[in-house]
């Protein structure tokens, strides 16, 4: 059967991240439901350097290589009434990547403002499995306190912070390093991921 997952893409630098583990996703042959929050439209626009009208389209097309993104669902932010807001609707679980302070305080207090921060509402009291990739530094004690709250929650909170143990040579070594333990902790784990005590894939 088919895994089907949601990702979030927020207003945090490193909309890369979110690209890259649709990508991952979608080399696994899964389905993804895709949520851009409005900021993760426009910070994405601008790392990206990509016209933020249609980003949600670039972002997707860019995942599939130029290719139709078959598999990639997308959803309004404002839209309540999208499958992704019942628990009713089945998904293993989802990614916010990268995931912002903002969307991490909805996370940590229950506060759904938006399609996406509902969908990882549900995710949580589905206890499905959620995972935030937060991308903010320093970190003030109102965030550290908001990521311990998601975590008790159930969030598994995995920051953007890539080893080097691997020796990367390029920005995408570094992001997919990130990218693979996401998927690790999807339960869809690549099978060319660098491991600590392996080979890995190289590049
Ligand atoms: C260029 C740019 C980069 C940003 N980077 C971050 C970031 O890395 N982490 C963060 O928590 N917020 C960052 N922000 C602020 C968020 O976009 C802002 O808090 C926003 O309200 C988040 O909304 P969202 O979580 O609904 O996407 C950035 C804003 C801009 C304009």
């Amino acid at each position: 059967m088919t895994e089907r997952f949601i990702v979030g893409i927020t207003g945090a630098s490193g909309t890369i991240y979110g690209v890259r583990l649709l990508q991952a996703l979608l080399a696994c042959s899964c389905e993804i439901h895709l949520i851009v929050s409005d900021m993760g439209a426009k910070v994405a626009s601008h790392d990206l350097c990509l016209p933020e009208e249609g980003i949600e389209n670039a972002l997707a097309s860019l995942a599939a290589g130029g290719s139709a993104p078959g598999r990639i669902m997308l959803h309004n932010n404002r839209d309540m009434f999208a499958p992704v807001a019942s628990g009713s609707f089945q998904v293993r679980g989802m990614a916010v990547i990268p995931c912002s302070m903002k969307t991490m305080a909805a996370v940590a207090s229950g506060y759904t403002s938006g399609l996406l921060e509902r969908a990882a509402d549900v995710t949580l009291k589905e206890r499905r499995t959620l995972v935030l990739v937060p991308r903010e530094t320093p970190l003030s004690r109102v965030h550290l306190k908001n990521m311990l709250a998601a975590q008790e929650a159930g969030a598994i909170i995995l920051p953007a912070s890539p080893a080097f143990y691997h020796h990367p040579e390029t920005v995408d070594d570094l992001v997919d390093f990130v990218v693979e333990r996401v998927m690790d902790t999807l339960g869809v784990p690549m099978p060319r991921a660098r491991r600590w005590g392996t080979q890995g894939r190289k590049g």
